[in-house]
């Protein structure tokens, strides 16, 4: 089988940003979410990530064009019928993703590979949803994703080899860095990394301020953004609900800082609402 049509469902954030690496790299992509207004927003940040692209000369102001061409708006999952492969970037709620999977397992034609850019949770019980489990696979693109190499893969307990090796390759062929990892909640990336994003709450909730600890661990540590400025970007909302997912898998070591739970009850969830662990 050969992936030559990709639909993107959900056009936020990463659904965007998904869809425009896939289409820098020659693939027809149709992007579908659940208004116009969305899509044509993320038309809008693509386009402006493209420029940027243009203006360091890293394309031509035609490979752009080329591109943008390339990407289909729709509000209708229907866009599913004839693709090979589909990427699902809606919201990290496991109810809506599931809705979406069974959907597009009902639609899609029977060699389409179904792949979920979840954060966190179990590629397994995703699959569980469809008729077609071993042809579902985790694709955890990170953010922002035109800029990041990696792209983490996800082995469910009963995906193929075959499906394996189509999303190996096809992450190859939009010039970005595949790995594999085993299905349990968090992966390898975001277990990982929100267990040092919660221990770095605990070391303000301990007193620290947010710049000694960013300071300390760019500094010393040589990361290239601090902790706590990292989980402004992800958002504190989201890093407590990644954790509840992995504190359910893994047990209390990954309860969420008490902190987290506060700033979250405050409002104060990074840069999206201009105040996080700093004031944007
Ligand atoms: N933001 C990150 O840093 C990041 C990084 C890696 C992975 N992820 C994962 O990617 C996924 C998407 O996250 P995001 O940050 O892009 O979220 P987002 O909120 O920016 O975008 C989600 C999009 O999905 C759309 N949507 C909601 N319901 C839909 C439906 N029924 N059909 C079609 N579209 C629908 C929304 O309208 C929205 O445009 C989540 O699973 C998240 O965990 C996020």
């Amino acid at each position: 089988m050969k992936i030559s049509r990709v639909v993107v469902v959900g056009s936020g954030t990463m659904g965007s940003g998904i869809a425009q690496v896939v289409a820098q790299s020659g693939y027809q992509v149709k992007m579908e979410d659940i208004n116009d207004s969305l899509l044509s927003q993320a038309q809008q940040r693509i386009e402006k990530s493209l420029d940027k692209l243009v203006e360091k000369k890293k394309i031509s102001a035609k490979e752009k064009e080329d591109t943008l061409s390339r990407i289909k708006p729709s509000t209708s999952l229907d866009v599913v019928k004839d693709a090979d492969l589909i990427i699902e970037a809606v919201p990290e709620k496991p109810d809506l993703k599931a809705g979406i999977f069974e959907q597009v397992d009902k639609l899609a034609p029977s060699h389409a590979i179904l792949a979920s850019n979840t954060s966190s949770l179990p590629i397994t019980a995703i699959a569980a949803v469809t008729k077609r489990p071993e042809q579902v696979v985790g694709m955890h693109f990170m953010n922002p994703v035109p800029v990041m190499k990696g792209v983490e893969l996800i082995r469910g307990r009963v995906t193929s080899q075959e499906t394996i090796d189509l999303a190996v390759e096809f992450v190859r062929s939009i010039n970005k860095i595949p790995g594999v990892a085993q299905d349990y909640a968090g992966f390898i990336s975001s277990r990982i990394f929100n267990a040092y994003l919660n221990e770095a709450a605990y070391t303000v909730m301990n007193g620290n301020t947010p710049k000694d600890v960013d300071d300390i661990m760019v500094n010393s540590i040589n990361v290239p953004m601090g902790p706590c400025a990292a989980m402004d970007l992800v958002g504190i909302d989201t890093i407590v609900y990644i954790l509840e997912i992995l504190e359910d898998e893994f047990g209390p070591r990954f309860k969420a800082a008490p902190l987290l739970k506060q700033m979250m009850r405050a409002g104060h969830l990074g840069r999206k609402s201009g105040r996080g662990f700093y004031e944007y």
